[in-house]
């Protein structure tokens, strides 16, 4: 059966200290209606929370980003091993700020998605319309062509250890949240994509993350629709009480 996630991306915000004490709270909250709670946090911040969460096996640490190469001169970048000598279970791939700030392109995804599942690391694979194409009526088409230039080249065992969170752009940051409705035609469409491209049993297995404004007050609504299994947080995963009320909303 596939898991029930709460996922809190805390992109470039708090300090070391800050995140310990994020992490040290979430760990006192009861979270339990979620089977898992997972935590994105800036690489300088891995080691310090690891500790934190230390012996919490319902919390899970996660990076947002690494390198498509396995090792060498690439300065600044993290690799997948060195991930897991953090600790890291997770990471996310192909957020749409990773997608339009820094330029990554499908061949940088796959690249990515290959040397994370090489070393153990579970994907959040993240994926999602822009506004202009959601007001075409072309989202899904969008989101199709997203998931065959970046996920259909896995192998079904791979697949098991990705996660897809659905991002509507137009919802990250900006108070927008999609409908519940549009949230579960998304999350179903992307199922029988997936049903399609492998098989049915394996879309009911892969967990549907939905992603963009995500806050304690609509969590509820939004994951009690029958294909979205979580969320995947961001403004609001910085407030210990609002993330811990939301990985209580299942
Ligand atoms: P938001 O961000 O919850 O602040 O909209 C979501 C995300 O970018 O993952």
């Amino acid at each position: 059966m596939r898991k029930k996630i709460a996922a809190g991306n805390w992109k470039m915000h708090t300090t070391i200290e800050e995140g310990v004490s994020l992490a040290t709270a979430l760990c006192q909250a009861d979270t339990a209606s979620s089977d898992r709670v997972i935590l994105c946090v800036p690489f300088t911040h891995l080691a310090a929370v690891a500790k934190a969460l230390d012996r919490q096996a319902h919390i899970a640490l996660a990076a947002q980003n690494l390198s498509s190469q396995a090792q060498g001169a690439y300065t600044g970048e993290v690799s997948a091993s060195m991930l897991v000598s953090a600790k890291v279970e997770f990471v996310l791939v192909g957020h749409s700020e990773r997608r339009t700030l820094f330029n990554e392109d499908s061949a940088m995804l796959r690249g990515k998605i290959a040397q994370a599942l090489s070393v153990g690391i579970k994907v959040i694979y993240c994926l999602g319309e822009p506004l202009e194409i959601r007001q075409a009526e072309a989202h899904e088409a969008f989101v199709l062509d997203q998931l065959q230039n970046d996920l259909f080249h896995l192998s079904e065992a791979d697949l098991a250890n990705v996660v897809i969170a659905y991002e509507p752009i137009w919802a990250i940051g900006t108070g927008l949240t999609a409908s519940p409705q549009q949230a579960q035609d998304m999350h179903a469409f992307i199922r029988a994509s997936l049903a399609n491209q492998y098989n049915q049993a394996l879309a009911n297995d892969m967990s549907i993350l939905y992603g963009g404004s995500v806050k304690a007050g609509n969590a509820r609504e939004i994951f009690s629709q029958p294909d979205v299994d979580g969320g995947l947080v961001g403004g609001a995963a910085l407030v210990a009480e609002d993330f811990a009320a939301i990985c209580a909303s299942f």
